[in-house]
């Protein structure tokens, strides 16, 4: 049976907020607390941050308490939850700590960087009776949420192929593209077609002054025959996300842009198809092809992580999704490794 896909969560009934420490206060970190105010069911408690001119900058944006070291966050008693938000390498360790403090924890992707260590947060989340998610932010995106759910219900057969792309970014001192960018595209195709991913092959490349992969090209197989194309890379002139996902009949595109992701589904013979639900609690533009005025989601992220630690019951990037993303990204790395040789997963 078909996982039915999620509608967004209305974090207006969670009835006590969650308190949470936000580690790690970078680019990406500011984005999470500034997200945290406006969201529903969280309450910033409080940031992590070794750096001092970030730790400054912080406890000037936000009243609160900024700390060098976590161990001082897990003193706080109303700290309830860990958000990390640290560079890659250190994920698995500061979700570790958290988790052994008895807080539940979002940890930003690549939650893990082996699958051994995904198992072992999973394992001790659940000996401890945790939340633990990843920040595969993009499943929080109600056009993602829309997409799912007319590829299930409305699309006239399923997807033969899904190729998506993820270009630009900066390159990181502590991880390769792959394990940066590929968490967000594996995560979308195994929620788009809600079956696993069985066998990969990639490719990957360093550019000229470079240490680790700056490009990678993932071909991958699911359990019925369908067929995935992954492109991420660094250094590309502006930032593209696209999905097409093909069929026998019909073709979808979703592009994701600033405040406004084009969307569209034709029929290969040019019939008419109905849309409608690819654009449920969006705003639609006037060619009725983009997307616009959909809650953010990252919001939407910290607020479904909200209510599932209040309702003890896992997010959609909870404990499992996050083992199946981290095994195929795993599989992906050995076949890069081996210059593009098949890797069951
Ligand atoms: N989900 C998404 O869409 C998304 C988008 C961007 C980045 N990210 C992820 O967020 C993470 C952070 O990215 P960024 O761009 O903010 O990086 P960054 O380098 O700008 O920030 C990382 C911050 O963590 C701090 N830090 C390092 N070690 C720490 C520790 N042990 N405890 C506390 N703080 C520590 C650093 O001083 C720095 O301020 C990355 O892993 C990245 O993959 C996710």
């Amino acid at each position: 049976m078909k996982a039915p896909v999620l509608p967004l969560t209305d974090a207006s009934t969670i009835t006590s907020s969650v308190g949470i420490a936000l580690v790690g206060f970078g680019r990406w970190g500011a984005n999470h607390a500034r997200a945290a105010g406006e969201a529903d069911g969280v309450r910033l408690v409080g940031v992590v941050e070794p750096e001092e001119g970030r730790r400054s900058f912080a406890s000037a944006t936000y009243d609160i308490p900024c700390w060098t070291n976590i161990s001082e966050a897990f003193d706080h008693p109303d700290v309830e939850a860990v958000v990390v938000a640290t560079p890659a390498s250190t994920h698995t360790e500061v979700a570790q700590q958290a988790l052994l403090s008895g807080r539940h924890v979002l940890v930003e992707k690549p939650a893990a960087t082996a699958r051994t260590e995904a198992q072992r947060l999973v394992d001790l989340a659940e000996a401890s009776g945790l939340q633990l998610s990843a920040g595969h932010t993009f499943l929080y995106a109600q056009p993602v949420r829309n997409v799912a759910a007319w590829i299930r219900e409305c699309a006239p057969s399923r997807p033969w192929v899904l190729r998506s792309e993820r270009l630009g970014g900066r390159r990181r001192a502590d991880c390769d593209v792959l394990w940066n960018l590929a968490p967000h595209d594996i995560s979308l195709l195994l929620y788009l077609m809600d079956e696993p991913i069985i066998e990969v092959s990639t490719r990957a490349h360093v550019f000229p002054g470079g240490k680790r992969w700056d490009t990678a090209t993932i071909d991958l197989s699911f359990a019925s025959g369908a067929r995935g194309e992954i492109y991420v890379a660094w250094r590309h002139p502006g930032a593209k996300r696209s999905l097409r996902v093909l069929a026998e009949d019909w073709t979808l595109t979703y592009r994701h842009g600033r405040g406004s992701d084009y969307l569209n589904a034709t029929r290969n013979d040019g019939r008419p198809l109905d849309r409608d639900v690819l654009f449920h609690g969006c705003g639609r533009d006037v060619r009725g092809e983009a997307a616009i005025g959909y809650p953010e989601p990252l919001r939407v992220e910290l607020e479904e992580f909200a209510k599932a630690c209040r309702e003890m019951r896992p997010t959609v990037t909870g404990p499992e999704h996050l083992l199946a993303v981290t095994a195929v990204l795993a599989a992906c790395a050995q076949s890069a490794e081996g210059d593009g040789i098949p890797v069951r997963v």
